[in-house]
């Protein structure tokens, strides 16, 4: 298939690019570059882009493709709230209109990036995707707009799909330190503490970024039928895991860690525990890969070759909201996040 992907230059887009590009498809990329400062780990597949902001797209730029795989967004709740405004403009209407104007273009495929954050707080038994949703933040509300809006636009002719991923962790080519296993091995492998920013009762999913990719993957090749105007939660049901559990695996894998918890800890705003078991059954090609004592292992390992340091964890080079307030105070983007000339 010929495939658009925006965001392809973010943490799941440098990931997921080359793991499309291997199973024979060709990728044309659509991002605006916030992130360019941010490389960590080799594995950067160039592929033909667009450097285009999603809110500019225009008919021309969608025309022969057969699927959209959409991931640009303002891509957490700490970056969402910089200027909610803003973000209800790229992550919401942006991202609607780009669904219409695929589907006004002929493409045939839509998929969506969603997020398992639809599910708010569900503390009591795993939820499908069928569970009712409660987006708290405008991150997560966000996300459950786009899939009410774009929901109504599936026919005959354009079959979107929502792909609702757990919390990822793992290495990619443009890294994230503030995902929460992330900067679990970060802190404790460089301060040797195992930094809890809330009380850590919070039930997370968590998966592996390239066993998201394959996800995709797996959505994007199956039959029309199967994914049509479906969402799927992508993530593996064994892998739910408190914070605080994921700290004990960190324990097991970085040596002398001590837990160390916030002073002033945030809220829990978040807490859910999902069923995977739509994607294992309806997507058979899905084969996740990961699990979280594995994720931390590599990450232990890429942060000693990368020479990983204590300022990498809360700095600005890996952390979304840091840096993008850095480029605002240095004049390099104006407050709708559009670069300045
Ligand atoms: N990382 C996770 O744990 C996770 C979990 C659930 C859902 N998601 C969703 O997956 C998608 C990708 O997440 P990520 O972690 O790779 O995010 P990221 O922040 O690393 O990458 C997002 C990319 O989108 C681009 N972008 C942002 N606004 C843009 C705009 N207006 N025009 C063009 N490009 C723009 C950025 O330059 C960046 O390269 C997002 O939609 C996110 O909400 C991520």
């Amino acid at each position: 298939m010929r495939i658009l992907v925006t965001g392809h230059k973010g943490y799941i887009g440098t990931v997921m690019t080359p793991i499309l590009l291997d199973a024979g498809h060709e990728v044309i990329g659509l991002d605006s570059g916030l992130f360019q400062g941010c490389a960590f780990a080799p594995g950067f597949r160039d592929v033909p882009e667009l450097a285009l902001d999603l809110r500019d797209v225009q008919r021309r730029h969608l025309e022969g493709f057969d699927a959209v795989i959409h991931l640009a967004a303002l891509s957490n709740d700490s970056l969402s709230n910089l200027n909610p405004e803003v973000t209800y403009d790229i992550n919401h209407a942006a991202s609607v209109r780009l669904a219409q104007i695929a589907k006004d273009a002929g493409v045939r495929r839509f998929l969506f990036s969603s997020s398992c954050s639809l599910y708010g707080t569900a503390n009591g038994e795993r939820v499908k995707e069928s569970a009712g949703l409660d987006p708290v933040l405008p991150y997560s509300i966000t996300k459950f707009l786009v899939e009410q809006d774009v929901a109504k636009l599936a026919d005959e002719t354009f079959s979107p799909t929502f792909l609702r991923n757990a919390t990822a962790y793992g290495v990619s080519p443009r890294f994230n330190v503030e995902l929460v296993l992330n900067n679990l091995v970060a802190w404790a492998c460089t301060k040797g503490s195992l930094y809890i920013k809330s009380d850590g009762s919070g039930w997370r999913p968590t998966v592996h970024v390239e066993d998201i990719s394959r996800g995709w993957l797996a959505a994007l090749e199956a039959p029309r039928e199967v994914v049509h105007n479906q969402a799927f939660n992508v993530g593996l049901t064994e892998e739910n895991y408190s914070i605080r559990m994921l700290a004990e695996i960190v324990q097991e894998v970085v040596p002398g860690a001590r837990f160390e918890y916030a002073k002033d800890p945030a809220p829990t705003t978040r807490s859910y525990r999902v069923d995977f078991g739509k994607i294992q059954s309806l997507l058979p090609a899905f084969k996740p890969r990961w699990n979280v004592r594995k994720g931390a292992e590599q990450l232990y390992a890429a942060y000693r070759d990368a020479g990983f340091v204590f300022e990498d964890c809360e700095g600005p080079r890996f952390n979304r909201v840091v840096w993008l307030k850095q480029l605002l105070a240095a004049g390099r983007l104006n407050p709708a996040l559009r670069w300045i000339a």
